[in-house]
Order: structure tokens, then C-alpha cells, then sequence
């Protein structure tokens, strides 16, 4: 008998990586997975981007090297990525009040952003949106921070509850974490307007708050510029704060974990300071960030036509997803006689909320083999035009009662 493990109470399965386990092991074949958020093609496929394929290529040949790249990565990648997110006019970059890391993901900076919270203020706790990305709250938990929740949707409106998310974030304390979703939020695709982040912006200052941006998405929603002008507002309304940044989504680069942490500050001094943590943070959680996608990434934004290769191929993808949203909201109005899915053509990215149950949700995926997690979250690149219509009616019966009625 072990003297620690079995002591040991399991922990379920991560809620969208359990559902990616399950699909797999479906042997039904007319089974169709909206769970997990992975781009797919009209076939079903997640192809490697033109541009990357590209740009790897080039590396093959011109690399000399493994040996480490340092705490902070390639950091041509991290100027590149800060030039996007901030832009090229940006006053603390040009100040030199903006510090950035490579990272293993977005998710790789997200957890160095939170692990510095505690740096920051011992007790400081971190504001997340009710809904949020799950691991948001496994993040929180994992990092021994406190979770505290903002509204977020107003469901008559089915736009975001500012007023109802500002009371909330009123109860925040100096010192506080506020985690806010760049554009595409995840899971609703409902975001918040450029003057709202500018309110925020200010709301942060003003209450001593530490803004966390988390940047998932930058490119599915309004394009690159128009995706990331609300970041920018807030930005620019406060002097310090974090941002997130994931290339697994917008490059393709799912597995190889590419991402970059941004620190901005009211000083050089302070932010040189802040980078000493976040150096010693990374340096115990991997020690240094893998080198491969953010290489690619570097070599893409680095060379006109790959650039323009990239971003064409993103357009693309995201006036797919766009057309896919257009063409569900009518499928299911046609299979359900309602008049209000008309919503989801107004949302942004990968992600929507279907109004499911979580219990309903799993008889969907029992009855209906269509995978889809507990928060009725639907991954709309899961969907193809051959598919959009069979998905619509298979969940038709499920969105035309109320929850209660169906169950029954
Ligand atoms: C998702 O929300 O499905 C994606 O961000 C993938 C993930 O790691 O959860």
C-alpha cells in the first residue's frame, strides 16, 4: 500500500480534454465533435497553415542550432507579437515600458501572469467572467489563487451586462487579478465594445487593479486591426498590466505551444523589476520556452509575403466561420420554428453558447453522438457545410423546450 497516492482523491477529467477523450473512443461513426476549440476545414481536417509550412522549411534549412534561447525565447518573436497587440505607434513600447516572454502557450502565460499575482499582493485574487474558459478556474486553483466571478451576459440583451459586471467588479480590492478576454470570448463570442475597455481601462487605475488580458483568439473575430483596438484602449487608459497571447489558434500551432507574455508598466525601472519575477517564475515552471513555433511565428511576421500569405489564409478562416454561423442560426431556426438563434451571426469566433443544460448536453452526446461540453458551448469551426443542417436537426428537439420540459 502507498504511503501518499492512496490517500488521493481522482480528479475528473479536464472538461474539454475529457470530452476529446471521449469522442476519440466513439466508435459511432455519424459522431460529430463541437467540443474541444480546433479550427477545421470543410473536410473536417486541421491542415497546417501555407505559411507556416513555409516558413519551417526555411528553418529546416537555415537553423544551426538547439542550444537554449534564454528565459525570454526568440525574442524577434516577442517584438513581433508586441507590435501587434500594442502597435507600432505604441507610447510604452517607444517608453520602453513593456516587457515581453515567449511562453509554452497562452496557456504557459497565463499561468506565469497569475503565479506573478501573488507576487504582486500576497492576498490578491483573481476576477474571472461567469461563464470563463474552464481552465481559467483550474489555473486559479492550480496557483492557490482565490476565484471571484464577474456577470458577464445579459440574457434578454444577449450583449454583455456592463453595468451588472462593473457592480461586481466594485467589490474588487487593490491588488486584485482582472482576467478579461481579449476578442472572441470563449465561450459566449460575445465581446466587450472598445469604449467599454477603455472604461475598464480607467476603472483598473483608478481602483488599483491589475488588468490580465487574455488573448486567445486575435484574428476570428473583426480581423487583426479591428480584434484588437478594445485591448489597446485599455491599454492605453492604465498604466500596468498583462497580456496573455496564444498563436495556437490564429497560426495553426496547437501542439507547438506557442505563446507570449506581456508585461506593461508605469516605468522602465518597474517593469525591468517585473521581469526579474517573471524570469524566475518561468525558470521554475520549464525554465525556458520551446523555440519551434515561436521561430515560425518570427519568420512569418518577419517576411512581407509570408505575412500576407498568413493573414490571406486567416481572412479566410474567419469568413468561413462567419458563413458557418449564418448558416446554423438558419438551420435551427428552420428545424426549430424559433426566431432567435439570429444572435449567433452577431458573435465572435470559434465559440457560441447554445441555451443546454449541462444534463442536456450529455443526452445530446448519448443520443445524438454530438459532442459538446457541459456549458453548451458549440465549437462553430467543428462545423462543415455538409454537416450544419444534420447538426441542427439532431439538436433541434433539445433547444425547442425549455430544459425542464424536455428532461421530462
Ligand atoms: C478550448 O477552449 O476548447 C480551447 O481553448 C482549447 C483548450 O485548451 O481548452
Amino acid at each position: 500500500m502507498s504511503a501518499f497516492l492512496s490517500g488521493l482523491a481522482p480528479r475528473p477529467a479536464d472538461a474539454l480534454l475529457g470530452l476529446m477523450a471521449a469522442f476519440r473512443a466513439d466508435p459511432r461513426e455519424a459522431k460529430i465533435d463541437l467540443g474541444v476549440g480546433i479550427y477545421r476545414d470543410e473536410a473536417g481536417e486541421t491542415p497546417i497553415m501555407t505559411a507556416v509550412k513555409q516558413a519551417e522549411e526555411r528553418l529546416l534549412a537555415s537553423e544551426t542550432t538547439k542550444a537554449y534561447e534564454g528565459p525570454q525565447g526568440n525574442t524577434d518573436f516577442c517584438a513581433a507579437i508586441e507590435e501587434m497587440v500594442f502597435g507600432a505607434q505604441s507610447e510604452a513600447r517607444n517608453d520602453g515600458r513593456v516587457v515581453s516572454f515567449a511562453t509554452p502557450g497562452g496557456c504557459g502565460a497565463l499561468f506565469v501572469a497569475i503565479m506573478f499575482a501573488g507576487r504582486i499582493s500576497a492576498e490578491g485574487r483573481i476576477w474571472a467572467s461567469d461563464p470563463t474558459w474552464p481552465n481559467h478556474v483550474n489555473l486559479a486553483r492550480s496557483t492557490g489563487r482565490e476565484l471571484k466571478s464577474y456577470s458577464y451576459v445579459d440574457a434578454e440583451t444577449g450583449a454583455v451586462d456592463f453595468p451588472a459586471m462593473m457592480d461586481d467588479l466594485r467589490e474588487a480590492r487593490p491588488g486584485d487579478i482582472v482576467l478579461l478576454q481579449g476578442p472572441c470570448h470563449n465561450p459566449t463570442g460575445i465581446d466587450l465594445t472598445p469604449e467599454q475597455w477603455a472604461y475598464l481601462g480607467d476603472f483598473c487605475a483608478g481602483q488599483l487593479l491589475m488588468p490580465l488580458v487574455d488573448v486567445a483568439y486575435h484574428g476570428f473575430g473583426a480581423g487583426l486591426e479591428g480584434d484588437i483596438a478594445g485591448v489597446r484602449a485599455l491599454l492605453d487608459a492604465v498604466p500596468e498590466a498583462m497580456v496573455a497571447y496564444s498563436c495556437s489558434k490564429n497560426f495553426g500551432l496547437y501542439r507547438e505551444r506557442t505563446g507570449c507574455l506581456m508585461l506593461q508598466g508605469g516605468a522602465p525601472r518597474d517593469v525591468a523589476a517585473g521581469a526579474t519575477h517573471l524570469a524566475d517564475i518561468a525558470r521554475a515552471a520549464y525554465s525556458m520556452p520551446p523555440s519551434h513555433g515561436a521561430a515560425i511565428v518570427a519568420t512569418i511576421l518577419g517576411d512581407g509575403a509570408l505575412r500576407k500569405a498568413w493573414q490571406d489564409e486567416l481572412d479566410a478562416m474567419r469568413a468561413r466561420m462567419q458563413s458557418l454561423r449564418e448558416k446554423l442560426a438558419a438551420a435551427l431556426e428552420a428545424e426549430t420554428g424559433r426566431d432567435d438563434f439570429a444572435s449567433l451571426t452577431a458573435q465572435n469566433g470559434m465559440f457560441s453558447q447554445l441555451p443546454l443544460a449541462p444534463q442536456i448536453t450529455e443526452l445530446v452526446r448519448l443520443q445524438q453522438a454530438v459532442y459538446l461540453p457541459a456549458s453548451g458551448r458549440i465549437n462553430i469551426a467543428g462545423l462543415s457545410d455538409e454537416t450544419v443542417a444534420e447538426v441542427a436537426r439532431r439538436l433541434a428537439p433539445y433547444l425547442t423546450a425549455p430544459p425542464e420540459e424536455a428532461e421530462g
